[in-house]
């Protein structure tokens, strides 16, 4: 197997287990730990952490340490040097928002599983001219939903999608019913506010709602 195909393969297969991709917004280093260990409770095993803070890649670095069962992802990435941070704090996977041909260059090139941002055709396009066929589709709601999702399974219909943006508890069960999203993603179980006010029990509980969907 290809490089390449290694890591769509990994993808597909992490995705296929953990359909609900918690996005987090760490503030303090602190509250890493027991964040991740609410959601591995919960059921919730592969995170997204966002390169949004400064406390993002100690955050990330600490989980990755000190919690074993979880899977760490990171996202925000938005250029190479991004990526390199995600392989250097031990993630197992990344996401993009986007995606500039210099950062599907560097993605192409490495052995991190990787989905990078669509929210165009053509966006779509570029990603699969490098041999990436799992996006996240981005901002999911914003560029029209599970219609955009099914409109663009037309003219790709190999092209699979990780939503997100405006997934919620409301509509996550209807984003999973369909045939080319593999899994969807949300600040939902875990918003900034829950995890400044250590509400791990509430997270927890969250959590296992999710994962009671697939
Ligand atoms: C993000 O990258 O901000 C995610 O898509 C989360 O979006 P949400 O807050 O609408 O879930």
């Amino acid at each position: 197997m290809t490089q390449n195909a290694q890591r769509q393969a990994a993808l597909r297969a992490l995705l296929a287990d953990f359909r609900v991709i918690p996005v987090l917004t760490i503030d303090r280093v602190e509250d890493a730990v027991p964040l991740a260990q609410a959601l591995v409770a919960g059921g919730l095993a592969a995170i997204e952490i966002t390169l949004r803070t400064a406390a993002a890649v100690e955050a990330a670095r600490a989980i990755a340490a000190q919690v074993p069962d979880a899977i760490v992802g990171i996202g925000t990435v938005l250029n190479a040097r991004d990526l390199a941070t995600a392989r250097e704090v031990g993630a197992r996977f990344a996401l993009s928002p986007g995606a500039t041909p210099a950062l599907l260059d560097a993605a192409a090139q490495s052995p991190l599983p990787f989905a990078p941002g669509v929210g165009t055709a053509s966006e779509a396009m570029a990603a699969m001219e490098r041999g990436f066929d799992i996006v996240k589709l981005f901002p999911a709601a914003q560029v029209g939903g599970i219609g955009m999702a099914r409109a663009l399974g037309g003219p790709f219909p190999d092209l699979r999608f990780c939503p997100t943006g405006g997934v919620s508890a409301a509509n996550a069960a209807e984003w999973l019913a369909e045939k080319n999203v593999l899994a969807i993603g949300g600040s939902w179980i875990a918003p900034a506010a829950d995890i400044r006010a250590g509400a791990w029990d509430t997270i927890a509980a969250r959590a296992k709602a999710a994962r009671a969907l697939w």
